[in-house]
């Protein structure tokens, strides 16, 4: 890059980060007792409501023992409230049926108050069955209440997926014994907010790599989080869990089939918690980074047992390889059956082999003791990665790409050992490419060990995909929030520098409040869908770059001028907006820059050229792209720039 367009230093980004953010995100503030996930939602959505002042409306007990009552002694709103007695369980309490009110799917929010007899964990939570019949319980929303005053629970998010029957919401209570009360609830449609009409983050780094993200099935429901992601990050997505072998082994098949044959090598797979996302990424084109095929975590136990059982004698190591073998075997032949035409471009084969020091994991199994792996117990070491990869090339759709992934990354021992591993994969034909997870916080590590690691990787001569990236911070204060995008704004630097290794970066989710880490805000947007200033911080001064092939002018060469075609008489045009749609933003940067490189092929109208030449009236040329891009960030208030 001509260092004179490098990434802006920090001064830079917060005037941007003020002209563009409305300070508009709702902070929960720790000790208060409201529990709010969305901000705007009209009266008139609301599709069901109790105040419970003349019965317990559609409320029943979860559990056997319990009593609803209407208690007149304590209520929230009117004279009473709901009143759930005698439970045993910390699970009993009340709950709502679902399936008449709502539809699977699709997001709504729920707002109630509620309370404890006396000091207690009380948890909104939903029950569903998923469509092969399982039942999953989730916490909704986990808080304590105190015993006295009500918590409020405002415009709390949820959705159930898909095809879910059988669906409910309740709460319960970890002290089994307090009584809980319930007033004022009420669920809503949740509001379709429209997105902030700002520059694609995948636009803006076209020709650097792929921008993408990870969605998983519930992000579906929701119709702003998906207006985001088909903005910012439709280069890529990676589903969040719904590939893993927890969710894709199929135990009751696999019981089957080595019921049926003998052979109890030949796991069975399904694509069943996978398949709106898939249905998704087929229906809107959007490639997909498969995660994660070979991992000690997020895989039952049962698949490395004798007979698939879950207390048997661990398999042996011939038997682990058929396995393993035949999970991808099977996996990567359904996939290609029921999805053919998803674009697989890349796998993560192996995930999370080695420790910070370098070294296998510890032989167990990790739904015991965190940490420790299944693979290393039946392999004795890490000889399984390279069967894994060797599985992976052999029935891996044609040009799709295999990485080794792995978080901590940039620790040096660990940086390391993937390096070695990677060469030696390498050189048998097997690898191509390295996955830096990028789960950082604000101080730690630094840009340099960051870089350091970006450099040992790309020396390797493979690719680098940044395939999980999210960056935490405790500080949400306005300073913080500035720390956090600094933190993002160095990362970002370092990757532009070595865009030339690296073909996707892929944040970790999109909005704070889904995020797996959200107590510590890790993400590029807020619960109420707007970016924030680490947003800005990495969209800041990057130099467009096309994506179509090369011509003999570089996007980046100063010196190109292009005359207007008309002299310019009295200008009653709007200067910036190059690509004439009324409004000036980085998509007129990207217009003039393309028009730069080539003006047959990106022309701009005779009006358009007029109103991109916002510097000097000689023509337009790169310093207008300069100056309308500083526009577009806040960097200079007005145009055309006056010498
Ligand atoms: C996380 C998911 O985001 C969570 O929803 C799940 O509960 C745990 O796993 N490294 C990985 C990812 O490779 O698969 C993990 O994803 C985050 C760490």
């Amino acid at each position: 890059m001509n260092s004179s367009y490098a990434k802006k230093t920090f001064a830079g980004i917060l005037s941007a980060a003020m002209i563009f953010t409305m300070a508009t995100a709702v902070m929960v503030e720790p000790n208060s007792a409201t529990f709010s996930a969305s901000a705007e939602t009209a009266s008139s959505d609301v599709i069901f409501s109790a105040d419970f002042e003349d019965g317990v409306n559609a409320f029943t007990r979860r559990g056997t023992n319990e009593t609803l009552t209407i208690d007149n002694t304590v209520a929230h709103g009117g004279k009473s409230s709901l009143c759930v007695s005698d439970r045993a369980k910390s699970w009993n309490g009340p709950q709502l049926a679902m399936d008449k009110i709502i539809t699977a799917g699709t997001e709504y929010v729920v707002s109630a108050y509620a309370k404890t007899e006396w000091y207690s964990s009380l948890t909104l939570s939903k029950q569903y069955n998923d469509s092969t019949g399982t039942t999953h319980y989730e916490n909704i929303l986990a808080a304590n209440n105190d015993g006295s005053s009500w918590s409020e629970y405002s415009n709390v998010k949820f959705s159930f997926p898909a095809g879910s029957t059988d669906m409910y919401l309740y709460f319960e209570a970890g002290d089994s014994n307090v009584k809980i009360y319930v007033d004022d609830f009420s669920v809503s449609n949740a509001p379709d907010v429209a997105i902030e009409d700002i520059a694609s983050l995948s636009d803006v780094y076209a020709g650097y790599f792929k921008i993408g993200t990870a969605i998983g099935a519930s992000s579906l429901a929701s119709k702003p989080y998906m207006k985001l992601v088909n903005k910012h990050f439709k280069d890529s997505v990676t589903f969040g869990n719904e590939l893993k072998p927890d969710f894709v082994l199929d135990k009751a098949a696999c019981l089957a089939d080595y019921e049926k044959t003998g052979d109890d090598t030949n796991p069975q797979v399904s694509l069943t918690s996978a398949k709106s996302l898939l249905d998704y990424c087929r229906d809107n084109n959007i490639p997909v980074r498969g995660h994660t095929l070979v991992w000690h975590s997020q895989t039952p136990d049962w698949f490395f047992k004798v007979g698939y059982s879950d207390d048997g004698a661990w398999v042996s190591k011939d038997v682990m390889i058929k396995r393993m073998e035949n999970y991808i075997k099977n996996l990567m032949e359904l996939i290609a059956k029921e999805y053919p035409t998803v674009n697989f471009y890349s796998w993560d084969v192996v995930n999370e082999a080695w420790t910070d020091g370098g070294t296998p994991r510890t032989a167990g199994s990790n739904n015991t003791t965190s940490g420790n792996s299944a693979w290393v117990q039946v392999f004795g070491d890490n000889s399984f990665i390279d069967y894994a990869f060797e599985f992976a090339r052999k029935y891996a759709p044609k040009g799709c790409k295999l990485y080794y992934n792995d978080y901590n990354e940039y620790i040096g021992s660990k940086t390391d050992a993937i390096c070695k591993m990677a060469n030696e994969l390498k050189e048998k034909g097997l690898i191509d490419g390295i996955g830096m997870q990028s789960h950082l916080d604000v101080s730690f590590p630094s840009a340099s060990a960051y870089e350091k690691a970006l450099s040992k990787f790309a020396a390797t001569g493979l690719d680098i995909q940044v395939t999980e990236l999210d960056i935490t911070t405790s500080d949400t204060s306005t300073a913080g929030l500035e720390k956090q995008a600094q933190a993002y704004s160095d990362i970002f630097d370092s990757l532009v520098k070595y865009a030339d290794n690296i073909s996707a970066v892929i944040l970790w989710g999109v909005t704070d409040d889904t995020s797996w880490r959200a107590s510590k805000t890790p993400l590029l947007f807020d619960a109420e869908y707007k970016a924030k200033p680490a947003f800005y911080s990495i969209i800041d001064g990057v130099v467009p770059k096309s994506t179509e092939p090369t011509t003999a002018t570089s996007a980046t060469t100063e010196s190109t001028t292009v005359s207007a075609e008309e002299p310019t008489t009295a200008f009653s045009g709007k200067y910036g907006d190059a690509n004439c749609d009324d409004k000036i933003d980085i998509s007129d940067v990207v217009a003039v820059r393309r028009f730069l490189v080539s003006k047959d092929k990106y022309a701009l109208t005779a009006q358009g050229v007029k109103n991109a030449d916002v510097l000097a009236s000689d023509g337009v040329n790169a310093q207008d792209a300069v100056a309308i891009q500083q526009y577009v960030f806040g960097n200079i208030t007005s145009l055309p720039v006056k010498n």
